[in-house]
């Protein structure tokens, strides 16, 4: 299993929910996870009801079995003085610099640079160690930018290593896209059975695979269970309107002719969204990628609901 699990996907699909999900069913028996995001909105704060995250990693949750879940707002700003600090050991000076503003120029005008600074920092939790040698994070979750620009995003190090050909900011950069394209990345897309984000999982795959960086698995998110079975599904555009008014009235139940139509009604709409669910799937099956379901939580994602995902995910074999 990648220890750096990227989480993307069509907006709205769920990026940040299964992102959490994943981190708590990673954390799962004893092992640490740092969920991080980058785009400076707050979303997991939200999700697991707490006061905005500042730019320093804290537990945000426990996981079944004992493990924590931490989480890190990662602010381009920040990540630019603890490289500053890393690289040229600017600590003091470093604070002068972002008094002068030095720094909010060097993040509206170099091109990328901001995005690397972003995956810099997740791929420094990735690889940071304790002092007796193991890693501090068993995974690391990062919720990040939707499948339209994902790609560019991890790339970037790319275009920055291009730019700065010697030095600390051309080995920072290559050392960053070492870890994005190999192995031990994984790039997930989240997605629901419905054209549009189905088409747009299709795209960012070619993409990613067009850039070289490892696509893990695709989510399906928010899958509701169908209520009829294939027998009922393809009886539901039938005329059985005599049969079922026949069975209605057999019942007993005074008035229940009258359910004939709305009945007839329903069970066609849920034909309809079978048969769109059906044929996405089999769009999905093409992309030749592993991929998973998650159930819609009819009582919404609240941090109870993160935990069923997180059952779910393992279930399905995440971190076992
Ligand atoms: N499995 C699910 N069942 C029910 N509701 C869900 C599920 N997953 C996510 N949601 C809900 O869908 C909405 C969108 O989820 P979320 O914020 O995780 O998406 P996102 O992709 O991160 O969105 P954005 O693009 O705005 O960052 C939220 O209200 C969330 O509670
Ligand atoms: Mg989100």
């Amino acid at each position: 299993m990648s220890r750096l699990q990227v989480v993307s996907g069509k907006g709205g699909t769920g990026k940040t929910t299964v992102a959490a999900a994943l981190a708590l069913a990673l954390a799962t028996e004893g092992k640490r996870t740092l969920l991080v995001e980058v785009e400076g909105r707050q979303g997991i704060a939200q999700l697991f009801e707490t006061e905005a995250l500042p730019y320093e990693e804290r537990k945000i949750a426990v996981a079944p079995g004992g493990g924590e879940v931490y989480a890190l707002a990662i602010d381009a700003e920040r990540a630019l003085l603890d490289y500053l600090q890393m690289f040229y050991k600017l600590g003091g000076a470093g604070r002068a610099l972002k008094k002068l503003g030095a720094i909010d120029f060097a993040t509206t005008i170099a091109p990328g640079v901001r995005d690397v600074l972003l995956t810099g920092k997740a791929c420094e939790a990735v690889r940071r160690r304790e002092k007796q040698g193991g890693y501090t994070y068993d995974y690391v979750v990062m919720d990040a930018p939707p499948t339209g620009r994902i790609t560019r995003f991890l790339n970037v190090n790319d275009e920055v290593a291009g730019l700065a050909r010697i030095g600390p900011i051309h080995n920072q950069a290559q050392a960053v896209m070492r870890v994005l394209k190999s192995p031990e990345t994984a790039v997930h897309l989240v997605t629901l059975l419905e054209e549009m984000p189905v088409q747009e999982t299709a795209d960012g795959i070619a993409e990613l695979q067009e850039a070289e960086l490892p696509v893990g698995q695709v989510i399906v998110n928010m899958v509701r269970p169908h209520l009829l079975d294939e027998a009922a599904v393809g009886a539901a555009d039938g005329d059985h309107r005599d049969d079922i008014a026949k069975a209605l009235a057999a019942t007993g139940v005074p008035g229940a002719t009258e359910l004939v139509s709305p009945l007839l009604e329903q069970a066609a709409e849920h034909a309809q969204r079978v048969e769109l669910e059906r044929e996405q799937r089999g769009v999905l099956e093409k992309l030749k990628v592993p991929t998973y379901e998650l159930p819609y939580l009819g009582e919404g994602a609240d941090i109870a609901g993160l935990y069923r995902l997180a059952k779910e995910l393992r279930k399905l074999g995440v971190g076992a």
